[in-house]
């Protein structure tokens, strides 16, 4: 298993480039509707991003509760929101061993599933964790849909290069029982099998736009490259994270 607080680095550059503030904060309001103070739990938190997006914009009175297996991403978390009080807690733990109760009104969790082998049984810790009424949101990648939304300016781009070597790399780690890269788009299908009504699904809207001479050094997601980083031409990539949420009516 990968260890994520050896991975900070990548962590916070591609979080920079990921949301539009705007689309969240839509998303938050008129989407999920958040109008009132909300429990909120966030299953693989790392560094407490999502509690930067949601915290702004959640009526006062609101509190979330980040959960990871990091112990150095929580420290970080920690230290981020230390003056927020109860309202913004982290907990060190390993979500196959969590033992849900139902105390919130919102469980989310956003890139986490993708990368744990039975994403269907983390889902439904993440649906005993709300009450009746609750909300369950996750916003996980599809890889598929990623590279399809991926454009760099040079003579020999060829969006099909790579298709083989992917097809190889994401379908052998499917296969093994490992991660599944297309779990964006399964998400809403598993939550109506377990139970979650008014099931909605988006996709975030973010299109990382890098054309900048001094940004041209930017992550392109396994596009074949030795390195993480690539030094890229002008290039766009498209996000493409599948944002699925339902509603958790009672048995
Ligand atoms: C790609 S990061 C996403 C972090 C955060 N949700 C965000 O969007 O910035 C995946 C996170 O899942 C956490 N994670 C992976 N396996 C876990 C497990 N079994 N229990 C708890 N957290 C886990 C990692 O430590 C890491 O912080």
């Amino acid at each position: 298993m990968k260890n994520w607080g050896k991975e900070k680095d990548y962590l916070t550059s591609t979080r920079q480039h990921m949301w539009n503030d705007d689309y969240f904060e839509f998303l938050v309001k008129c989407v999920w509707k958040i109008d009132k103070p909300v429990k909120i739990i966030d299953f693989g938190c790392g560094y407490g991003f999502l509690a930067q997006m949601l915290m702004p914009l959640v009526p006062e009175e609101s509190s979330y509760k980040g959960i990871d297996i990091s112990e150095e991403l929580i420290k970080d978390a920690r230290k981020q929101f230390a003056n927020h009080g109860d309202t913004v807690s982290f907990e060190v733990a390993d979500l196959n061993d969590y033992i849900p109760s139902a105390d919130y009104d919102i469980a989310i969790c956003q890139s986490v599933l993708r990368h744990l082998s039975n994403p269907e049984e983390i889902l439904k810790k993440m649906i005993a964790s709300v009450k009746t009424g609750g909300q369950v949101i996750c916003i996980e990648p599809s890889r598929r849909l990623e590279n399809a939304g991926l454009y760099i300016e040079n003579q020999n781009f060829n969006p099909f290069e790579k298709d083989d070597f992917l097809k190889e790399r994401w379908q052998s780690e499917l296969e093994a029982g490992g991660r599944d890269f297309q779990i964006g788009m399964k998400a809403p299908v598993y939550m109506e099998k377990l139970g979650l009504k008014n099931i909605g699904v988006r996709l975030n809207d973010y299109v990382d736009y890098v054309c900048q001479e001094d940004e041209k050094c930017r992550f392109i997601k396994d596009y074949g490259t030795e390195s993480k980083y690539a030094k890229a031409d002008t290039m766009l990539a498209a996000r493409c994270h599948v944002i699925s949420y339902g509603y958790y009516e009672g048995n």
